[in-house]
């Protein structure tokens, strides 16, 4: 690893990740070019000599979190000094020089759109000592076009020793926002909204076939939204949709997250007619009044959104449908939130993040309305939420038990693999984790080996969150899609 113009360090790479799945994907592509450049991944931090994290500011928690850790890096440093630290992603491009300002032993900061760079800079970092900062222009610097040439979607090709799972992979269809939520910190951290050419999506999924992959998952902040015109023809979520659906050795495409306003009614008859698109659909509510969801600028109000659950069981009626939830937003009332309450009783979302709000500076909520719901009542609400979704969700799935569902299987389960870590390796049948279409966890007994198979599982209990299961058929093989009997 080192040469003439860096001084001596080692090879081991630390990343940590937090925020979504963009981030993930994000995280895994800059590993795979730097595994390129001989870098090793260790979860060790201190032994590290390259250490970077890629950053959310969606809520000003997740922005603590990171700040503490780096603040702790300080005094690592001075006894490692070749070690470079770098701050990628959204609060990069959020915080720019404050980060430097804040942590000076910080050497890069990179925003999400320059993630293609990172090689080079932790380069130059280490043979000039210079710090770097490579960032997007802001939303409101210059015309729409050149602050979206400043976002690069970092897309490059995808090697399949680098993927977390060689039997699912993020596929990235557009980047950026142009919705502006008021309380929402990503149209600026993630730029204008750009979808990528049908062609290039369509050649990544085949290749991720090709690799071994079964499931994609189709990235966006509001992918359907998609929307890419090539020659006069415009292309929409559902033609995408329609392109990649007969790729061979595919058997599953998701797609998140759905934006409530662009789910049409192309979009959910072209998942009623493709049966490899999951009956499963990431659609956040946001809130259950309407005066909430004005000051938020979502775009509909609550008479909107049931329409669109309405066409969604009409057109997909065992679809299962999730959603995410603020509260706590500025100016909620007892009686708003209540109105929430309503929403998630009438839908019964199979699952709802709940969030409670977090001021963020820079957005339009944060500069026209108080946060006046104080933090306790915030807690408050954010538990009374989480019950009740998690009352409902058990309720839905206690209808599985006694029915097979087919499993995606993931591999050993965390506990089980923390078990492992402590018992002897000699059992062979260990807690499997796997999917359900309908993306529900479930949990059964297995050989580790069935990982990347498909499963039929009969479902005996559940939790909120999870069903349990006896696996009662699975593929003989990974890839053939006949089905053998055997005994669980
Ligand atoms: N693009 C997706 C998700 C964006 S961030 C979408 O539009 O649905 C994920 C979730 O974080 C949002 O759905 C929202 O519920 C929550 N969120 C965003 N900004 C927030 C804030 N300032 N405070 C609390 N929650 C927030
Ligand atoms: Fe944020 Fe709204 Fe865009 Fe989602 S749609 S990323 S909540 S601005
Ligand atoms: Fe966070 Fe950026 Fe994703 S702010 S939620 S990591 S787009």
């Amino acid at each position: 690893m080192s040469d003439t113009s860096s001084p001596p360090h080692n090879n081991k790479l630390y990343i940590e990740t937090v925020g979504c799945q963009m981030n993930l994907l994000d995280s895994e592509l800059v590993v795979a070019a730097l595994r390129k450049q001989n870098y090793e991944l260790t979860d060790d931090v201190k032994s590290a000599d390259t250490v970077l994290f890629n950053t959310c500011s969606v809520r000003e928690h997740a922005e603590h979190k990171i700040y503490s850790q780096l603040g702790r890096l300080k005094f690592s440093k001075r006894s490692r000094p070749h070690q470079v630290i770098g701050v990628l992603g959204c609060m990069a491009q959020k915080d720019q020089t404050l980060v430097f300002k804040k942590m000076p032993h910080v050497d890069l900061v990179v925003g999400t759109g320059q993630l293609s760079e990172i090689p080079r800079l932790i380069e130059e970092a280490r043979a000039g000592r210079e710090r770097a900062l490579a960032v997007s222009l802001d939303r409101k610097a210059s015309s729409r076009d050149q602050v979206a040439s400043s976002f690069e979607s970092y897309d490059p090709l995808r090697d399949p020793e680098m993927r977390p799972s060689p039997y699912q992979a993020f596929v990235r269809i557009m980047i950026g926002c142009d919705k502006f939520c008021t309380y929402c910190v990503v149209p600026s951290t993630r730029g204008p909204e750009q979808s990528r050419p049908p062609r290039e999506i369509a050649m990544e999924v085949a290749k991720l076939a090709e690799q071994g992959v079964r499931e994609v998952t189709l990235l966006g902040q509001t992918v359907n939204s998609y929307r890419h015109t090539e020659e006069g023809k415009e292309f929409r979520l559902a033609d995408l949709l329609r392109l990649i659906h007969d790729t061979e050795g595919i058997d599953r495409i998701k797609f998140v997250t759905n934006y409530p306003k662009d789910m049409d009614d192309d979009l959910l008859q072209t998942m009623r007619d493709l049966p490899k698109v999951c009956r499963y659909l990431h659609v956040p509510a946001q809130h259950g009044c309407d005066e909430q969801l004005k000051r938020m600028k979502r775009g509909y109000t609550v008479a909107d959104y049931r329409a669109m659950m309405e066409r969604i069981r009409k057109w997909v009626p065992d679809c299962a449908v999730s959603s995410d939830f603020i509260v706590g937003f500025c100016g909620e009332s007892e009686e708003a939130f209540q109105k929430s309450m309503a929403l998630i009783r009438e839908c019964r979302f199979k699952n709802s993040f709940v969030f409670k709000y977090s001021a963020r500076p820079g957005t339009k909520a944060d500069n026209l309305f108080d946060d006046d719901v104080p933090e306790d009542v915030k807690r408050r609400r954010n538990n009374e939420m989480l019950a009740l979704q998690n009352t409902i969700s058990e309720e839905d799935n206690a209808d599985f038990i006694g029915n097979e569902v087919e499993v995606l299987v993931e591999g050993p389960s965390k506990s089980a693999v923390k078990a492992a870590r402590v018992e002897s390796k000699r059992e062979l049948k260990k807690q499997l984790v796997g999917r359900t279409p309908c993306d529900r966890i479930v949990v059964f007994d297995g050989n580790p080996r069935l990982a990347g198979t498909l499963a039929r599982v009969l479902i005996h209990d559940c939790t909120p969150t999870t069903l349990m299961g006896t696996i009662v058929t699975r593929e003989i093989q990974h890839g053939n899609t006949g089905l053998l009997p055997i005994l669980g």
